[in-house]
Order: C-alpha cells, then sequence, then structure tokens
C-alpha cells in the first residue's frame, strides 16, 4: 500500500462521518455498504465476547501496563508490523476508499487511535475521549486467536476467528509498556512473533505475580476443529472453560476468579466478569471449524499415501487417532486425559513441568498448513521437520519418497 503523508485519516474520518451523517438525515435511500451492527457483549452471545469482551482487564492493561500512554506512539505501519490485525468490516466506507487511494498517512500514530476508536483493531478495545485521547485500553481472547484474511491488504481484512495470529508479537507489545523495567522488556522481546508464555506470570487484580522463570514461550494455537477433543491445551490441564478461565483472569487480567491448587494459584475478584460468560463463550468455540485445505495446496495421490504410512509403518495413528486424530480421550476414566510422558515424544519437558499435569497431550491435528511452527514450542519449522523428528525418534527409517508423502498427507488435514 502506497504511504502518503499528505493527509491524515482524522480528516478524512471527520469528512466521512459528516457525509454519512448528512445522508442519512437527509436521503431516504439505505447505505448499502453499512457494516453489520457490532453486538453488544452479553452473557448470551459467544462470539461478541469472544471478540469484544475485555472482562475488565483495563485493570491490567491500562491502570497496571498503562498502555494507553505507550500506544498514542505507535503508528499503524508499526502496530501492523508487530502484528495487530485491521477488520476491514469495522471501517466506514470512506475510509476503505480513501485506503485504497493512498490518502491515509500510515505513518501516523493518530490513525491507530482513530482506528481503536472505530473498534477496527482484532484483539485490543480502546476508549477514545473527544478530544481524541485514549483513556483506556484492554484486550480480548481475538488478540491472539484470530486472524484476518488480507483481503483488504497485508494485516487488513475479514476476521478469521480461531485462527491463531502467527504474526502477532505479544512479547514486543507488552514490553511497549512504560511501567516494565528494562530486563522484563529484553524477556518479553525474547519471545517473537507468534508465542507467548502463560506460564510466566499471572495479574491478580493488583499485582503481576511470578510463577516461573525463566520464561518459556510456547506457539499461540489455532482454536478451531476443538469439538469432541475434550481436554485443551498442549498438557491437557482440563476442559476449554478451564483454560479460558486460567487466561481470562490471570493472563489477560479480567476482573475475575481462578484457582488450581495443583499450580498453587488461586484468585479472587468479585464481582465476576469472566465465570458467567464461561458457557456461551464455549459454545463459540466449538462452532469454530477446521478451515478446509485449498485443494491445490496438496499432491491428492500423495496424501493417499502419506495416509497409508500414518497408520501402519510410520505407526502416528498409535497417538494420533480417531476423528479428532488425538488418543486425550482414549484413557479408561473419560474425564482424566490419557497424556504421554516428554520423553516418549521427544519433546522438552521444561513446558510441561509447569502445567498441572507434566505431560504433553497428543495435539489434535487439525488446519495444520495455517499454523507453522509445529510442537508446543515451535520447535518443528515446517511439516518435514516434524516427520524427521519422529523418524529419528522411533526409529522409522522412512525413504525420502515416504516422508514427502507423509508431509502431503499432514498437509491435506
Ligand atoms: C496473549 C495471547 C492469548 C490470549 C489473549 C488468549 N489466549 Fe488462548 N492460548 C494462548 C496460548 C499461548 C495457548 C497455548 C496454551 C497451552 O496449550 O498450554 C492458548 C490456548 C488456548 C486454547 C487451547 C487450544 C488447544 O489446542 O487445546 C483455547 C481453547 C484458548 N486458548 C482459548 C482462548 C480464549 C477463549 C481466550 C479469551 C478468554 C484466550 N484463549 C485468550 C494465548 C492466548
Ligand atoms: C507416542 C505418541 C505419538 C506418536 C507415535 C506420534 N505423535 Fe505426533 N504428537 C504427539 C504429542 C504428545 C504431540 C504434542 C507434542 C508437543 O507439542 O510438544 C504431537 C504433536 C504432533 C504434531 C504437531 C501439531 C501442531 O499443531 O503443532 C504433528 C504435526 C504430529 N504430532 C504428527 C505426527 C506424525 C506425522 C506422527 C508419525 C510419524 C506422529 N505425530 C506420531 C504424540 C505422538
Amino acid at each position: 500500500m502506497r504511504l502518503i503523508a499528505a493527509a491524515s485519516i482524522v480528516f478524512i474520518l471527520t469528512i466521512a462521518f459528516a457525509v454519512s451523517g448528512s445522508v442519512s438525515a437527509t436521503s431516504p435511500q439505505p447505505d448499502p455498504v453499512k457494516p453489520e451492527p457490532v453486538r453488544a457483549a452479553g452473557s448470551d452471545d459467544g462470539q461478541a465476547i469472544f471478540r469484544f469482551d475485555t472482562f475488565g482487564d483495563e485493570q491490567l492493561w491500562t491502570d497496571v501496563l498503562r498502555m494507553h500512554e505507550a500506544i498514542p506512539t505507535v503508528d499503524p505501519a508499526t502496530a501492523l508490523s508487530v502484528g495487530l490485525k485491521v477488520d476491514v468490516d469495522a471501517l466506514p466506507s470512506s475510509v476503505i476508499e480513501a485506503l485504497r487511494r493512498g490518502d491515509v498517512d500510515l505513518t501516523d500514530p493518530r490513525v491507530t487511535i482513530e482506528l481503536l476508536r472505530l473498534n477496527a483493531v482484532v484483539g485490543v478495545k480502546g476508549t477514545v475521549n473527544e478530544t481524541g485521547q485514549l483513556t483506556s485500553v484492554g484486550i480480548t481472547c481475538a488478540l491472539c486467536h484470530s486472524s484476518v484474511d488480507n483481503s483488504f491488504a497485508s494485516g487488513i481484512g475479514k476476521r478469521l476467528d480461531g485462527w491463531a495470529n502467527r504474526d502477532l508479537n505479544v512479547g514486543a507489545i507488552v514490553a511497549l509498556s512504560p511501567a516494565l523495567d528494562d530486563s522484563t522488556k529484553a524477556e518479553f522481546n525474547t519471545w517473537g512473533p507468534g508465542m507467548y508464555d502463560p506460564r510466566h506470570h499471572a495479574f491478580d487484580g493488583t499485582n503481576i505475580i511470578p510463577l516461573n522463570s525463566p520464561s518459556l514461550p510456547i506457539v499461540i494455537p489455532s482454536i478451531f476443529g476443538l469439538k469432541g477433543v475434550g481436554f485443551e491445551t498442549f498438557t491437557g490441564d482440563g476442559p476449554i472453560s478451564y483454560w479460558n478461565s486460567y487466561v481470562g483472569v490471570g493472563q489477560m487480567g479480567g476482573h475475575g476468579s481462578f484457582s488450581d491448587p495443583r499450580i498453587g494459584l488461586s484468585i479472587t475478584q468479585e464481582p465476576d466478569l469472566v465465570t458467567p460468560k464461561l458457557a456461551a463463550l464455549l459454545d463459540y468455540q466449538l462452532s469454530l471449524r477446521t478451515p478446509k485445505p485449498p485443494t491445490d495446496s496438496f499432491n491428492r495421490e500423495a496424501a493417499d499415501r502419506g495416509k497409508d504410512l500414518f497408520r501402519a509403518q510410520a505407526r502416528c495413528s498409535t497417538c494420533h487417532q480417531g476423528s479428532n486424530l488425538t488418543d486425550v480421550s482414549s484413557g479408561p476414566d473419560r474425564r482424566v486425559p490419557f497424556l504421554h510422558d516428554p520423553a516418549e515424544v521427544g519433546m522438552d519437558p521444561g513446558y510441561a513441568a509447569r502445567s498441572a499435569t507434566g505431560r504433553y497431550r497428543t495435539t489434535p491435528l487439525r488446519g495444520l498448513l495455517q499454523h507453522p511452527p509445529y510442537f508446543h514450542d515451535g520447535s518443528a519449522p515446517d511439516l518435514l521437520a516434524v516427520v524427521n523428528h519422529y523418524d529419528s525418534l522411533f526409529g522409522l527409517q522412512l525413504t525420502a519418497a515416504q516422508k514427502s508423502d507423509l508431509v502431503e498427507y499432514l498437509r491435506s488435514l
């Protein structure tokens, strides 16, 4: 996209609102390009909760981290470069036109504030007062677990809920906080895009409590295709709502309660703005389907051969079994997850040791093309690296052609 320093979006938006205001006042014609109205977050609307509910986490992002002071220095080009996404459906048509013409100055931080005022930054909610000042900021689930289809430009498009934001550099964003000391900033800056460490600290409503050090960032996973899986997270700590509560309260900083004696964490905050929303949030997450890979993105015949290998010689299906390709619910008691010791799958035990189970869940394989790198720590940059990992771990002695067939099968999932 062309960057023109001349007209600022503030000006364009002023025009846009003036125009649309006068149109609706004088013309009986309905506006054909009006976006779908944004539904207010309520306890019965999982999608709105997922996209727009901060659960009161402004108490962390504004009151403690003071991100509302840092964000006004960040121009949109920088915001896009740390992986923040813009929801094109939230932009008035006049702004879309201005962007198309290159009349929006993406190096002007005031544009960032305008985008927040329009509620167009995926997963970030800002409050902007009449004088154009950002007075508070909070985050939603969509920050990490939604992306956009880039249909307008890179980083700008229609929302893709459930798709991991693999570009999002949470560490770099949080490190902008004026409230953190240099060593904490330096640590967060090592995480890199698409990674986050949910075991490093927790927020109890007042203080950031250290949990584990040094940080061991893990891959932000996609959360589509989880229906019927049973236990969530890489370490199978509990069902979806357990983890939603863990993150909503302790990581996002929402005003609510979470307690798990297994990891020695107990946070109580009344009123609880998280727990009553978990059911609707769960329904919405379970409704998110795995995207089908484009038919031209893999070779069907090779994938068929790879499927046979997966089930026989390569022994993948001993663990990746059933319709979700995981054995997590195959134990004798359906309420207890079936997990694997790190050594069994050649994984680093460090992260698991910080979880409630100490072990890893067989990841349900879905939409793999969409979210490299693979394994909880991102240690496999691509699917061939995954296959090579198992080939040497289990001494499978697969030929190069077999490995490539197996990769084609994984690409087809
Ligand atoms: C700051 C980034 C971030 C935010 C915000 C966030 N998550 Fe996550 N989420 C993660 C990471 C990282 C994991 C991986 C944790 C693990 O598996 O141990 C994860 C795991 C999950 C999983 C498990 C996926 C699986 O394959 O089992 C679900 C479901 C989920 N998150 C839903 C949510 C919901 C709902 C919210 C809002 C309440 C939310 N997340 C907010 C980063 C985030
Ligand atoms: C002993 C059980 C077991 C076997 C056998 C096994 N896996 Fe896995 N698989 C796991 C576990 C556990 C994980 C999660 C490891 C992690 O994230 O650290 C995993 C993760 C994966 C992932 C990463 C998914 C993601 O979204 O990051 C892929 C891909 C995968 N396995 C493919 C295979 C293939 C291909 C084979 C056969 C060559 C295979 N697995 C054999 C247990 C197994």
